[in-house]
């Protein structure tokens, strides 16, 4: 993408006429639905295996055609065709950015060849490399250092090395290989490591340093520190007597990496090494190397399915004309909430208990992406930029923060994610629990957009003083997704949907979705005040007066 593509959207002629359109419209959903019996069918639509109802969000015909020109004016579909091809978008890196490459078909034509390259070739190439370990170790041909078969397997990994694989184990749980189990190191506090191995046996753990660059300090340092235990609890059980420590680390740890030469330097064999490429972003690399640990739980054939999803997406995005492509529209829709609407957040709400982590994995798909005040060309942005992205599962949000979604003073929309069909189906006497937890998925939006009126409280014999306390305003925007059930292949679709939706907010305000140099300023002080925290003197009395006084209450309460 050249960044003389990049138009400012608050220039075009649809952005001031969203402007005005906002200004005008009185919405009122429960008048819109009476008004028009056909407005949840014209505004709910199908992609793969999802149902999206858009009709309880903000919006009018005009609006969407509004948002339709504006998508035209910033070359949504040139900017989209730019990235399926592999062209250079993320500018201040000067990459592609190709994570659709890594769920495309082995056989897809053309082949995709970019900067010279088959990237086919190199994706099924490392696919196979990682499918052939996961059987090895599945099937218990792959063994510990002293014979025994892998049990549990330990990913070290942090932000897209650790969220997409912790998501995804916690969302497929039910699909992995009894007696093999996954768990997840990524905080430097130390606290981390200690709990997830605690009761591990080392002669059964098998590590998996998950890092693209293989130089965050918080995994290598996880790493050497799963190192030392490894090697300590194997020589304190005198397992380790006539071996050579080398192949003990060889046989308990594998890596993941862009940075091969650096994983030979840790002691892992570059045998054991799976690679991906520079132009998959950290955040959207668990449907690449990253997803070794998955492959291994979950087994190669779950993965295929789960790529598989994200592959339906992808063609959805990339083929189904803008007014009716979801992620396409949802992105759009995030765009009319945030910049014509003033919502500030965004709720991720999933009614599935498998999706816990989910919300937590779109923080940094979102908002690593688009939290961004700079441009694609270098100029300040023209406008808000990326939303807060937070959420927890349904119910148990219902019992916490749901009171400031209904009768708060904010608008906060909302997507309500739920499935048909229940892994655990379950009966409390007659009743089907799964039902009436959809009962309440089903409960919330309506409550959300058609709230309920001072005259229906005053109807129910409220006393008077308390009426205005128990009315509902209505009009708060949420989103409905369905699918039958939480497969593979739906985890995957999903992921790609918001994948997508980001994007789309990306193109519209013109920032590079795909770099993220706002981590940087705190790991380089991090560095540079690791001596004052060891008790450095001099590098302490460098900093300001704030950070030095929390740094002397350390010091000076430390036991
Ligand atoms: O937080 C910054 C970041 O670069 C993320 O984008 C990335 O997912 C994470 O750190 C981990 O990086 P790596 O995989 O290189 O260890």
């Amino acid at each position: 993408m050249s960044v003389n593509t990049i138009v400012d959207p608050v220039t075009t002629t649809a952005w001031k006429a969203l402007d005005a359109h906002s200004q005008a419209l009185d919405a009122n959903l429960r008048t819109w639905f009476e008004q028009d019996p056909q407005r949840a069918s014209k505004l709910s639509f199908t992609a793969a295996d999802l149902h999206v109802d858009l009709s309880k969000n903000l919006i009018t015909d005009e609006t969407l055609d509004l948002l339709m020109k504006l998508a035209g004016e910033v070359n949504l579909e040139d900017r989209r065709a730019a990235m399926f091809a592999g062209e250079h978008i993320n500018v201040t890196e000067d990459r592609a950015v190709l994570h659709t490459a890594l769920r495309r078909p082995a056989d897809a034509q053309p082949p995709l060849i970019v900067d010279g390259q088959n990237v086919d070739e190199d994706v099924h190439e490392v696919l196979a490399k990682v499918y052939d370990f996961a059987d090895r170790v599945r099937s218990g041909e792959w063994t510990g250092i002293t014979g025994q078969q892998i049990e549990t397997v330990v990913n070290i990994g942090i932000g897209g090395s650790d969220l997409g694989p912790v998501m995804v184990y916690e969302a497929l749980k039910p699909y992995a290989q009894p007696g093999l189990t996954a768990r997840f190191i990524s905080n430097i506090d130390p606290t981390d490591a200690a709990e997830t191995v605690a009761d591990l046996d080392p002669e059964t753990t098998l590590f998996i340093v998950a890092s693209k660059t293989f130089g965050t300090l918080e995994t290598l340092t996880n790493a050497r520190v799963c190192r030392e235990w490894l090697l300590t609890n194997l020589r304190e059980a005198g397992a380790l007597e006539g071996k050579d420590e080398k192949d003990a680390v060889a046989a308990h740890f594998v890596a993941v990496s862009t940075a091969l030469d650096k994983v030979a330097d840790f002691g892992i064999d570059p045998e054991n090494a799976f690679g991906f490429w520079n132009w998959v972003g950290g955040r959207y690399s668990v449907d690449s190397a990253i997803g070794t640990p998955l492959a291994i739980v979950l087994g190669p054939d779950v993965f295929e399915q789960f790529l598989a999803g994200f592959h339906a997406m992808d063609e959805h995005f990339r083929t189904a004309p803008l007014a009716e492509n979801v992620p396409a529209l949802m992105g759009l829709l995030n765009i009319w909430n945030v910049n014509f609407l003033g919502a500030e957040t965004h709720a991720v709400l999933p009614y599935d208990q498998y999706l816990h982590r989910f919300p937590a994995y779109l923080q940094q798909l979102t908002m690593e992406s688009n939290g961004k005040s700079v441009r694609a060309d270098g100029t300040p942005v023209t406008t808000e930029t990326g939303e807060v992205f937070w959420g927890e599962p349904g119910t148990n949000g219902q019992h916490a923060f749901y009171q400031l979604i209904h009768q708060g003073t904010r608008l906060i929309p909302a997507d309500f994610i739920a499935f048909a069909n229940p892994v655990h189906p379950t009966k409390d006497g007659e009743q089907d629990v799964h039902e009436l937890f959809l009962a309440n998925f089903f409960a919330q939006t309506k409550a959300l957009a058609f709230g309920k009126t001072a005259d229906e409280v005053r109807a129910e014999g409220t006393a008077e003083e308390i009426v205005p306390a128990r009315v509902f305003s209505g009009d708060r925007p949420t989103t409905s997704i369905m699918a039958s059930q939480l497969t593979p292949s739906v985890l995957g679709q999903l992921i790609a949907l918001y994948e997508h939706i980001t994007f789309v907010q990306g193109v519209v305000w013109g920032i590079d979705s795909f770099d993220q140099w706002g981590v940087e300023l705190g790991k380089q002080l991090a560095l540079q005040l690791a001596p004052a925290v060891s008790g450095d003197r001099e590098v302490l009395a460098q900093q300001d007066s704030s950070t030095q006084g929390l740094i002397e209450f350390y010091l000076n309460n430390r036991k």
